[in-house]
């Protein structure tokens, strides 16, 4: 799919050039389908859409399709990354100023909302405006008049509003920095991302597609990982989602080393270790949660140490006070690979396999 038209006014070119086929943007989960069938039958109609999801699940790319599959699809497209603006001058840059508006005012600048005339408004991560904005913006979704700052009469705008956010916003209204009239306006329908980790079924074919893409692009001949990375990848947390996965497979394609990226994922999970993501929407077993820690753990002792001897197995076991026998068995327990060459299909020069 063509990358839609867009306005000049913020970089909206998507770093892959263009999307991703369909069956790579949405997969095969059952949640991807289903939003999938929500977004084509939102995209016709000029109604709101609010996008929720983490960060890096593709909320930018489903905005960018909406409007691709919208009747303004010739249209300008026009995104506004709300914390990246300062408060101050997010007014201006949204509604625009006349001359004189305020010290510096010097000629009138449209704003953005009217830059997005026949075209789609992509406000990403809305909850960072303030409430005065809010109102403002609730008046343009209430009606599609505006005013600049500074002038006598409001304006008439023709434009698809999209927004996205990370956070919960019931909990912002909750807290008196989300107004509901504005979340009931934007969230006429709502497209939730799912995490990368409530799709795993997905990861292989998003793999294979990154590795061939950045292959091309960066001119290299990296081959399909192992399967004992792959299985790795399987059991990631993937808290920065698709886009950590993408960011992964490219420092692979062009460093050529599987270890740059097992030896990543042990460092991050190690820093989320002692912050598990528990979900308290059902209850919990403290007991299988703290076996699974302390598997998890115990795995990534052992690689590390395996790591720092070499895969020199004789001397991991003496480093760990086990048997080379009990290692063994550990390893295989913990889904490791036997040795370093199983690890990797292309060894650098002159990186030896440490004999046991
Ligand atoms: N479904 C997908 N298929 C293929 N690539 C994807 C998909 N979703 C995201 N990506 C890749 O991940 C990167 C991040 O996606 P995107 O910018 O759409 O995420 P986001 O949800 O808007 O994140 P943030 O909240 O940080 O803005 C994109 O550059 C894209 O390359
Ligand atoms: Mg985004």
């Amino acid at each position: 799919m063509p990358i839609p038209t867009t306005s000049s006014v913020s970089s909206l070119v998507h770093p892959l050039g263009e999307f991703p086929p369909d069956s790579i943007v949405f997969g095969k989960s059952e949640a991807m389908q289903s939003l999938r069938s929500r977004m084509d039958k939102v995209a016709s109609a000029n109604v709101p859409v609010l996008i929720n999801g983490e960060s890096g699940t593709g909320k930018d790319i489903v905005a960018r399709m909406i409007h691709g599959l919208s009747p303004w699809k010739s249209g300008p497209f026009v995104k506004v990354n709300c914390p990246a603006i300062p408060g101050t001058l997010l007014e201006s840059e949204l509604f625009g100023y006349e001359k004189g508006a305020f010290t510096g005012a010097y000629g009138m600048k449209p704003g953005r909302v009217e830059m997005a005339h026949r075209g789609t408004l992509f406000l990403d991560e809305i909850s960072e405006l303030d409430l005065a904005l809010q109102s403002k913006l609730l008046q343009l979704l209430q009606d599609g008049q505006f005013c600049r700052i500074g002038a006598q009469e409001d304006k008439k705008v023709e434009v698809r509003i999209v927004c996205a956010t990370n956070r919960q916003l019931d909990v912002e209204i909750e807290n008196g920095t989300f107004r509901q009239d504005l979340y009931y306006r934007i969230n006429v329908v709502n497209l939730r991302m799912p995490p990368l980790r409530e799709r795993r079924g997905d990861i292989d074919a998003l793999v294979q597609y990154f590795l061939e893409y950045y292959n091309r692009k960066y001119n290299c001949r990296a081959r399909m990982l192992s399967s004992e990375l792959m299985g790795t990848l399987q059991k990631y947390h993937w808290p920065g989602n698709i886009r950590e996965l993408e960011n992964l497979i490219k420092r692979y394609v062009i460093l050529g080393s599987e270890d740059v990226i097992s030896n990543d994922l042990v460092t991050r999970d190690e820093q989320e270790f002692f912050n598990p993501d528990i979900n308290l929407d059902g209850p919990i077993s403290l007991k299988a949660l703290t076996r699974k820690a302390t598997r998890e753990l115990e795995r990534k002792i052992i690689l590390k140490v395996l790591q720092a001897h070499h895969w020199n197995r004789k001397q991991a076991a003496r480093t760990l006070s086990i048997s080379y026998r009990a290692l063994l068995y550990k390893i295989r327990d913990a889904g490791l690979p036997p040795n370093r060459s199983t690890r990797r299909r292309e060894a650098p020069v002159g990186a030896g396999i440490a004999a046991d």
